[in-house]
């Protein structure tokens, strides 16, 4: 008899992400078993929990989903689970904390409809933020040049460094945008413009916008007005504005959560998978 499918939901914020949880029961899981406010030092028992009591042929059945909104938290929480597998006594495992993977990912898959990746050149305003340092490193991984943009050169920087320990060949740039006049030298002689900015706050004006003579694809994801980039509507998807393919963060948002539910399913057909920016990315690109 086929065993119900057990998602763990380890979170570091106090109450498990309510978001999260319905994603999942949505995406078929049988039984949700939550963990809130979870420490680093509390993760191996409950892996183990996870690990040991279904029998090897069953474990697909198990699976865990890191969340939260401490991305970094979520990072080091991963760790911790992988550190407790061992030979085929493991669980799949999906990190989406502050939905940062599945939302960069479904950033750069509408960027990809139209762009060759690996021929554009791309500015992210606030490569700093959870969802900002996946995309710009999503990007990089497929070939483009990327342009990290910030208040402070010095917080880019350190975001290029990352990336590049991960991908070595990475065509990267630090620039600061503290101003109009270095958001527009920023996108200057990009295609695509990828504004992953926090929420409320606007990066772009209308004047950025129609100055941006070599855009053709801009992406905000900040859907609280005023919406990231002036212009954009946050339902926009693959609208032309002024010549310019624009998505908005709800146009993008659909996507987001095909990828999510999708990836929640795929974690039940293996107990070896390892769901992280680029392993969701592939599996949002296989769902085009
Ligand atoms: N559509 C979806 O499904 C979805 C899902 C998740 C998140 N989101 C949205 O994606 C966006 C990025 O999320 P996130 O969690 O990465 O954002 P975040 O951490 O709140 O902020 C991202 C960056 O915005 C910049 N920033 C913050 N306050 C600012 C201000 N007052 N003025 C100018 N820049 C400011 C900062 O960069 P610097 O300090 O380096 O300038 C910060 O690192 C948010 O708007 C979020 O709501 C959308």
């Amino acid at each position: 008899m086929t065993k119900p499918k057990i998602l763990l939901q380890f979170d570091s914020d106090t109450h498990a992400s309510v978001f999260d949880a319905v994603v999942a029961i949505d995406a078929g899981v049988d039984q949700l078993l939550q963990y809130g406010g979870i420490e680093l030092t509390q993760v191996r028992d409950l892996t183990h929990g996870a690990m040991f009591t279904r029998g090897p042929q069953d474990l697909h059945q198990t699976a865990i989903f890191i969340g939260g909104s401490n991305v970094t938290r979520g990072e080091e929480l991963l760790a911790a689970v992988k550190d407790c597998f061992f030979g085929p006594m493991r669980v799949s495992v999906l990190l989406d904390a502050n939905g940062a993977n599945t939302t960069a990912a479904a950033a750069v898959i509408a960027a990809a409809r139209h762009l060759n990746l690996a021929e554009t050149t791309a500015t992210v305003l606030a490569a700093t933020g959870p969802v900002g340092q996946r995309v710009a490193r999503l990007l990089a991984g497929q070939g483009a040049s990327v342009k990290l943009a910030s208040r402070s050169v010095d917080r880019a920087a350190d975001v290029c460094e990352t990336i590049r320990k991960k991908l070595p060949q990475a065509n990267l740039a630090a620039l600061q945008t503290s101003n109009s006049s270095e958001v527009q030298s920023a996108i200057a002689g990009s295609q695509l413009v990828i504004a992953a900015g926090a929420a409320g706050v606007e990066l772009m004006s209308h004047e950025n916008l129609n100055a941006a003579n070599s855009l053709k694809v801009a992406i905000d994801l900040n859907a609280v007005p005023p919406v990231g980039i002036a212009g954009i509507d946050a339902g926009d998807k693959a609208a032309d504005r002024a010549g310019v393919i624009c998505y908005g963060a709800f146009g993008v948002g659909g996507t987001k959560m095909k990828i999510h539910r999708a990836a929640i399913q795929q974690l039940f057909t293996a107990n070896s998978l390892v769901l992280d920016a680029e392993e969701i990315f592939s599996l949002g690109q296989q769902l085009q």
